[in-house]
């Protein structure tokens, strides 16, 4: 799909609002010098963005047990990374597969498998994951039922768990389908709540409304297991504001919420719902933030959504774009926050996306929200404690 003809008045009317585009100064998105990725060598006390420059989506990195872990879209498998260091080149750090299904079986989770997520839980790890069984190209006679375009329309979520609690060492297994009532749903993730489990990911109102994406929540009475009926589920964001909006401002198609992901203040305990809004191929992609402000998830009312733009997004002077998907850790000394996303080195908006992981240290702000750096290339001081 060509989107680029469609895409020029609206952009050109975004200039006056202060977002840069300028369809005549494209780069070529993967050429990095390799002295400015990751940790510097000589030094060891510096790090520059990216931290990866293969193109890998939606990046989600967790620290456990001395080692990070980190896994990305790969698009035909499930990928496992691992290092001792946050910033070093992950092009290069130890790989496993741990899923790689038969991309001609038919099977619902057998191509376009996006967004992997490793959850620690109770004593196994689950991998949550988006896929589809016909390669984002349904049915003609299924398309046509949509009000636009819907490729992901047979997008649904599933999870593997491991044999065992080591995260590296253990095989993974096939657990099934999350429920989500026979409806598009992409980048679940788990979020955690006094105690018990819910899963929330991108949603669709209901099965062919293609756009608007919303994030939805259900109840999980286990990692793999829907407690919640669709009149249960509920939406808890919707892009609502211009910022969310592409062409800005206008709702409908390619209005989105997606990549949401749990961050929650290690002072304060707050916890907030962190995800991507606007379009991924484009550079407005951004982070939008949500807040619960009540005790049950699962009422709409109970969540602050944090309306006045971005709370991370492009920085075209450093030449980071499509800022989005992100996941956070921690420095190895538990010290210092850092987030993980992925972004484009152009601001055209192709099609075909390239990605690199990037990471930047953030602080926290009085009222207890995060507060989110400048995207920036760097070079930065190493996370705390990284050897
Ligand atoms: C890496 O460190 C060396 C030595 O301190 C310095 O000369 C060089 O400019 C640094 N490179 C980057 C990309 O920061
Ligand atoms: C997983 O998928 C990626 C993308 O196609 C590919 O580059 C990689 O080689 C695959 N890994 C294995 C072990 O098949
Ligand atoms: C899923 O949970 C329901 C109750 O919410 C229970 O009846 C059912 O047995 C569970 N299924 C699995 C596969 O664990």
């Amino acid at each position: 799909m060509r989107l680029l003809k469609q895409w020029l008045f609206p952009l050109f009317v975004c200039l006056a609002n202060g977002q840069s585009f300028d369809p005549n100064n494209v780069k070529s998105p993967n050429q990095f010098d390799p002295a400015h990725v990751g940790t510097n060598k000589s030094s060891g006390t510096t790090y520059s963005n990216p931290i990866m420059t293969t193109n890998a989506g939606d990046p989600f990195m967790v620290h456990h047990d001395g080692w990070y872990l980190f896994t990305y879209s790969t698009n035909d498998n499930i990928t496992l990374k691992r290092s001792r260091s946050l910033t070093d080149n992950w092009d290069t750090a130890e790989t496993k597969l741990l899923f790689k299904p038969d991309p001609e079986s038919g099977d619902p989770w057998s191509t376009d498998l996006w967004a992997p997520e490793i959850h620690q839980i109770d004593d196994r790890w689950y991998i949550i994951f988006s896929a589809t069984p016909d390669a984002d190209s349904p049915h003609p006679l299924q398309d046509a039922i949509c009000p636009f375009e819907c490729p992901a329309v047979n997008h649904r979520m599933f999870v593997l768990e491991s044999d065992g609690s080591d995260p590296w060492a253990s095989n993974y297994f096939m657990k099934g389908m999350l429920n989500t009532f026979d409806q598009f749903a992409i980048d679940g993730t788990y979020f955690r709540y006094n105690n018990q489990l819910y899963h929330i990911y991108s949603c669709w109102e209901d099965t062919y409304s293609a756009w608007p994406a919303n994030l939805c929540i259900t109840h999980l009475s286990s990692p793999w297991n829907v407690s919640s009926s669709l009149t249960q589920r509920r939406m808890i964001s919707v892009p609502d504001e211009p910022w969310e909006q592409v062409p800005y401002g206008r709702a409908g198609r390619l209005a989105t919420n997606e990549g949401p992901q749990q961050l929650t203040n290690p002072k304060t305990g707050q916890n907030f719902v962190v995800y991507s809004a606007a379009r991924v191929n484009t550079p407005f992609y951004c982070l939008g933030m949500l807040e619960l402000v009540g005790d049950d998830p699962m009422e709409y009312q109970n969540w602050r959504k944090h309306r006045d733009g971005c709370v991370f997004h492009q920085n075209p002077d450093a030449e980071v774009y499509g800022t989005g998907h992100a996941s956070y850790t921690t420095s190895p000394d538990g010290t210092e926050s850092y987030v993980v996303y992925h972004a484009q080195t152009t601001d055209d908006p192709t099609p075909d996306l390239y990605r690199t992981v990037r990471t930047q240290k953030f602080t926290w702000n009085e009222d207890g929200t995060p507060n989110f750096p400048k995207a920036l290339n760097g070079p930065f001081p190493v996370p705390k404690g990284q050897k």
